[in-house]
């Protein structure tokens, strides 16, 4: 009855967990959740003044589908002073968040027989949309030993004369990798001599840590021409509910990304562009001190983490995420449970410590697990102590 399209998608497996946590919560179980995927920060004022005025002022009609003038300058502005990279208005095209961003660029440029490269572990997003646009998925395995960084020999292995796309993700959810310079040049060389296109998403884009620049390979000599950035405000603003986020690629990609969006939801929200305008016009005091706050978190996590005995763990360098790896997990017990893998680890921490997490699984990892430090202190620590004393607990 329903297409094959759908058949091989999946429903977001952090919705189980948010279902689990919810029921445990309404048994009156206190829960330490770090499986949470959004800052913990509100909307900055300036941002939910913008939103309000636009309501007021009745601005609560259809916009032009590719989203208000305003905020795409406004985004070619931001992509010239933070990225030096050249756009005008007509090759960005603003959607209800980034990921609707992914998906337009995706059915855009993806199609059957197509090849997608993804570097693994990845956002459990990616693959999907690469199978709802009829392409197939090839992943590019990373190590922990190289802190999640993918390596231009494994890029090279894996492009055929099949590949259109290739996608990159820096700073990385769920690794918390952040590519180099010298990362992007290794892997800038080898896409050169091929014509695969490069889809790179760019959300965690201000959350870097140790003062790491931020590497896009649209910078790259000879790949602008055939890169989609993806961006938005979700996690620069901690405004992932106003639901707004961009591409900006050549026109004719842009072009085919606005026609897929104008048939199937038109514009984003109108009072949220208004207040996505608001947050990108303000500049960078609010993603850095969001970053301050997330870089002294992350010492909270890394330094216990990477004491315990049990865990193979690179030092997060972006994001808000900590990626271990269990590498004593595979058929281990713990109170008597057999832990068979990460989702198996996830679920008894749950159930005995009380904490949530999201499993490697999820990622394509399945012996690793994702701890997301975008909580309060206290619960990030307290939480922190429990998997490793969880951890302990593998026989
Ligand atoms: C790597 C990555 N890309 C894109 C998104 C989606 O962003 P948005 O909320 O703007 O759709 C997320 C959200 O978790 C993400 O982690």
């Amino acid at each position: 009855m329903l297409t094959s399209r759908v058949s091989r998608l999946s429903v977001s497996l952090t919705l189980n967990i948010v279902e689990k946590v919810r029921e445990l919560r309404r048994r009156g179980v206190d829960v330490l959740d770090l499986s949470v995927g959004e800052p913990e920060h509100n909307s900055p004022q300036f941002v939910k003044d913008a939103g309000c005025k636009a309501i007021e002022s009745d601005f609560t009609r259809y916009t032009a589908a590719a989203g208000i003038v305003e905020l795409r300058e406004a985004i070619v502005e931001k992509l010239k002073r933070d990225n030096s990279l050249t756009y005008t208005p007509k090759q960005i095209v603003v959607g209800n968040g980034a990921k609707h961003a992914i998906a337009n660029a995706m059915l855009a440029l993806v199609e059957p027989g197509d090849e997608v490269i993804i570097p693994e572990p990845c956002w459990l997003s990616y693959p999907e949309l690469v199978w709802l646009a009829g392409g197939d998925v090839v992943f590019a395995p990373t190590k922990v030993e190289d802190g999640f960084h993918i390596r231009a020999e494994t890029l090279e292995r894996l492009l055929t004369p099949r590949t259109k796309l290739v996608l990159l993700n820096s700073p990385c959810n769920p690794t918390g990798a952040v590519l180099s310079r010298a990362d992007m040049e290794s892997l800038a060389e080898v896409l050169r001599a091929h014509r695969a296109w490069i889809l790179s998403d760019e959300i965690y884009e201000y959350l870097r840590f140790d003062g790491r620049e931020h590497v896009s390979p649209a910078q790259m000599p000879g790949l602008y021409e055939r890169t989609v950035v993806i961006n938005g405000v979700s996690k620069s603003y901690s405004m992932t509910g106003w639901r707004i986020g961009y591409g900006a690629g050549p026109e004719p990609v842009a072009e085919a990304m606005l026609k897929i969006q104008s048939q199937m939801t038109s514009s984003a929200c109108s009072v949220s562009q208004k207040a996505a305008l608001a947050g990108i016009r303000a500049g960078l005091d609010f993603p850095n001190s969001m970053r301050e706050d997330f870089e002294k978190r992350r010492a909270l996590v890394y330094d216990e983490l990477a004491a315990c005995k049990g865990l193979k763990v690179p030092k997060p360098e972006g994001a808000f995420y900590a990626f271990p790896q269990i590498p004593g997990m595979w058929g281990a017990t713990a109170k008597g449970k057999v832990i068979k893998d990460s989702a198996d680890f996830t679920d008894y921490l749950l159930d005995e410590y009380h904490v949530a997490l999201v499993p490697g699984s999820a990622f394509r990892a399945p012996d690793c697990i994702r701890i997301s430090f975008a909580n309060a202190d206290e619960i990030v620590k307290e939480a922190v102590k429990r998997v490793v004393q969880a951890v302990g607990d593998l026989k």
